[in-house]
C-alpha cells in the first residue's frame, strides 16, 4: 500500500508534496518520487527515504505550483530508482503515479510492445501509463478520454494520478479498489491516499469512489463515472485527529491490520485464482511446477509466526499433494549439519524477507544445491533475491510487530501452491480440486463475517485479562494455529502462553491444569471434533476454564465451554484461515486491556535481522 499526494493552486507545490509523504510514511513503502510541471515537467525520484530523495534534489529546480508525488510499495519490479514513481509516458508528455496492481499489464504489455513501445522500468504503472497515451495519440482525444478508454480495459486495483505537460492548470485522477481523497481548499485542491497530508490545510474533504475521474484544476473539481457522466461530489467535514487518520479511524496498526484481513486475502488472490476457469496463476509456480511437482522432500524453513505458516502447509500439502514435508525453524537448520539431497525443494518463508536466521538457512541449502522457492511479503527483499524463485503474499506493509495480516496471506500462498502441485500431480480429485478453489474464494466474505463478533471478543478479553498462564490446544492443521495462538498472547500481552496438540495434554501438560488455567482450543469443525470433545471433558474434569474456537452451529463444544468464539463454516483443510483471527483479537484486545502498545511488544523488532 502505497501514498499518493498532489496539489494545485497558489502555493508552491513541491514542500506540501514532500510534507505529505511523510504524513504517509507510516503506511511503509520503498522508494519515493515527486514530479512538478510548471511551464516545464520535471521528476525526480529514488529508491530509499523520502528525506533521501529530498537531499538528493537539493539544488534542482523544484518550482512549481502543480505536482504530484508518490511513495511505493513495489508489487511489480523491484525497489529501484527506475521503478519508483512518478513514471514518464513514452513522448514524455505524461507523469503519472500509481497505488495498486494492474492484473492485465502483462497482456497490454504484449500489446504496446508490438507496436513498438519500450519500457524504462518493471513496473505495471508504466504500462498502464503508455497504454493511457497510445489511446489518446490513436484517437485523437483528450487526456480525460483516454483515460476512460484504457480504465475500461483495466483489471486490477488503482488509484491513478496524472499529469500533462501541455495542460499544467490540470490534475487527472482515477480510483478504482484504493483510496483517494481530494481537500478542498480555497483556489486550490489536494489528493491523498488518506486525509493525514490534508487535514492541516482543509478539513474539507471529498471521498472519491471506485470508478471515478476527477478532473482537478485550482477552483474547479469534477467528478465523472466511466460513462462521462457527471457527479456531484459529496463534500465532508474531516473530524478525525492526525493520529487516529493513519491508524484508520483504529487505536492500534495491530487491530487494524486484523480488520484488513478480509481485504489482504483478497489481494493475494488477486490474479491468482480463478474459479470459473479452475486456474490458479502463479508465474513462479508454474515456471518451477516440474521440480516442485517431482520434489522428493519439501523443506520449509521459517521463524516465529511464518514457521506456524510452514506446519500449516505440512499438513495440506502432505494431504493433496502427498509429498513430504519437513518444518524446521531456520535458527536451527542454519547451525546442524541437515542432510540435503539432490530434489530437496526449500520453502522460505518470511514476512520481511530480512531474517537473519532464514537468509542463513537458505545459503546453506542452497550451496548444497537445493531449489529455494521464497514465499514472501516485502517485494524486493534479500529472501526475495537469494531465492530461485517465489511467490509474494501482497499482504501490503505490516505495521504491527506481530504478524497477522502477513500470516493469513501466507497461508494463502502456500494452500495455492499446493492445490497447484496437486493438480499436476493429480493426486486430487477434479472435484476436490474445484471444491477448494471455491471455499478459498469464500474467505474474504467469511473473514468478514467473524470480524463482526469483535466486540464478544474484546468482552472476552476483559474477563481473562488478569490469567497469569493459558495454555491454547489443537489437533490435525489447527495445532499449528494453537501454536500462534499462543505465540500472539505472549508477545502481546506478556502472559506465559504454550500451544501443544490436544492429544498430547495426557503425556503431561495436563498436570497444570486447575481452576486457574485457562485452555483455548482452536476447534473449528474437523475430522477431530470427537477427540477434541474427549479433551475438553479432560480439562473440565480438572476444572479447567475452557474457551473455545468453533465453527458456527457447533452446539455440541459451545454447551460443553465456558466461553466460544464462533467462525463460519469452511473447508477443514483451510479452517485455519478463519481460526487464528479470534485468537489475533483476543491477544491484542487482551495487551490493549492491559494498557500496551500492542503496535511496539517490549522486546520484539518487527524483522530479526540478527541472530
Ligand atoms: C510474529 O508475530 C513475530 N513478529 C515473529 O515471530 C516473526 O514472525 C518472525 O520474526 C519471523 O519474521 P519474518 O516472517 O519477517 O521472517
Ligand atoms: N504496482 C505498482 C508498482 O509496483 C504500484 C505499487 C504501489 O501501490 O506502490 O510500482
Amino acid at each position: 500500500m502505497c501514498g499518493i499526494v498532489a496539489y494545485i493552486g497558489p502555493r508552491e507545490a513541491y514542500p506540501v508534496i514532500m510534507k505529505g509523504l511523510k504524513r504517509l510514511e507510516y503506511r511503509g513503502y520503498d522508494s519515493a518520487g515527486v514530479a512538478l510541471l510548471e511551464k516545464d515537467l520535471r521528476v525526480y525520484k529514488k529508491q530509499g527515504r523520502v528525506a533521501a530523495l529530498e537531499e538528493s534534489i537539493i539544488g534542482q529546480d523544484l518550482h512549481a505550483h502543480t505536482g504530484i508525488g508518490h511513495t511505493r510499495w513495489a508489487t511489480h519490479g523491484e525497489p529501484s530508482d527506475r521503478n519508483a514513481h512518478p513514471h514518464l509516458s513514452a513522448s514524455g508528455r505524461l507523469a503519472m503515479i500509481h497505488n495498486g496492481i494492474i492484473e492485465n499489464y502483462t497482456q497490454l504489455k504484449k500489446e504496446l510492445t508490438k507496436k513498438g513501445y519500450s519500457f524504462k522500468s518493471d513496473t505495471d504503472t508504466e504500462v498502464l501509463l503508455n497504454f493511457i497515451e497510445d489511446i489518446q495519440e490513436n484517437n485523437n482525444c483528450s487526456l480525460e478520454e483516454s483515460l476512460r478508454i484504457a480504465l475500461k480495459r483495466v483489471t486490477g486495483a488503482y488509484v491513478i494520478v496524472l499529469l500533462d505537460r501541455n495542460h499544467p492548470d490540470t490534475i487527472i485522477a482515477a480510483r478504482k479498489g484504493s483510496p483517494l481523497v481530494i481537500g478542498i481548499g480555497k483556489g486550490e485542491h489536494f489528493l491523498a491516499s488518506d486525509a493525514s497530508p490534508i487535514i492541516e490545510y482543509t478539513k474539507e474533504v471529498v471521498y472519491v469512489n471506485d470508478y471515478e475521474l476527477a478532473i482537478i484544476k485550482c477552483d474547479e473539481l469534477i467528478l465523472k463515472n466511466l460513462g462521462n457522466e457527471k457527479i456531484t461530489p459529496f463534500v465532508q467535514k474531516l473530524d478525525l485527529e492526525l493520529t487516529a487518520i493513519e491508524k484508520g479511524g483504529y487505536e492500534h496498526f495491530m487491530l487494524k491490520e486484523i480488520f484488513e484481513q478480509p481485504e489482504t486475502i483478497f489481494d493475494c488472490l488477486r490474479g491468482r485464482l480463478d474459479v470459473t476457469k479452475g486456474t490458479i496463476t502463479m508465474a513462479g509456480v508454474q515456471n518451477n511446477i516440474d521440480k516442485l511437482t517431482n520434489a522428493k522432500r519439501i523443506i520449509i524453513v521459517a521463524c516465529g509466526t511464518s514457521w506456524h505458516a510452514g506446519l500449516i502447509a505440512e499438513y495440506i500439502i502432505e494431504e493433496i499433494c502427498r509429498i513430504p514435508v519437513e518444518v524446521e525453524y531456520a535458527s536451527e537448520f542454519r547451525y546442524r549439519n541437515p542432510v540435503i539431497n539432490h530434489g530437496d525443494v526449500i520453502f522460505a518463508i518470511s514476512q520481511s524477507g530480512e531474517t537473519a536466521d532464514t537468509i542463513v538457512a537458505i545459503e546453506k541449502a542452497k550451496e548444497q544445491g537445493a531449489f529455494i522457492f521464497g514465499i514472501v511479503n516485502v517485494v524486493g527483499s534479500s529472501i526475495a533475491r537469494i531465492s530461485h524463485a517465489g511467490a509474494y503474499t501482497h499482504a501490503g506493509p505490516e505495521i504491527g510487530v506481530a504478524s497477522t495480516k502477513a500470516f493469513t496471506a501466507q497461508m494463502v500462498v502456500l494452500i495455492m501452491i499446493a492445490l497447484k502441485i496437486a493438480y499436476e500431480k493429480q493426486t486430487l480429485t477434479e472435484d476436490r480440486y474445484i471444491q477448494l478453489l471455491t471455499e478459498l474464494q469464500a474467505i474474504p466474505e467469511k473473514v468478514k463475517e467473524l470480524l463482526r463478533t469483535s466486540e464478544h471478543i474484546r468482552n472476552l478479553a476483559l474477563k481473562y485479562k488478569n490469567v497469569k498462564d493459558a495454555l491454547y490446544l489443537g489437533r490435525g492443521n489447527n495445532f499449528p494455529v494453537a501454536l500462534e495462538g499462543a505465540l500472539k498472547l505472549k508477545e502481546i500481552s506478556y502472559i506465559h502462553a504454550e500451544g501443544y496438540p490436544a492429544a498430547e495434554m495426557k503425556h503431561g501438560p495436563i498436570a497444570l491444569v486447575d481452576e486457574n488455567l485457562p485452555v483455548i482450543f482452536s476447534a473449528p469443525k474437523s475430522f477431530y471434533h470427537e477427540k477434541l470433545v474427549s479433551n475438553i471433558q479432560e480439562i473440565k474434569a480438572r476444572k479447567g476454564k475452557v474457551l473455545a474456537v468453533i465453527s458456527e452451529g457447533d452446539e455440541v463444544i459451545e454447551k460443553m465451554a465456558d466461553d466460544i468464539m464462533t467462525v463460519p463454516l469452511a473447508d477443514e483443510l483451510i479452517s485455519p484461515l478463519l481460526s487464528v483471527i479470534p485468537l489475533q483479537l483476543f491477544a491484542c484486545y487482551l495487551g490493549m486491556a492491559k494498557g500496551y502498545d500492542v503496535d511496539k511488544p517490549r522486546n520484539l523488532a518487527k524483522s530479526v535481522t540478527v541472530e
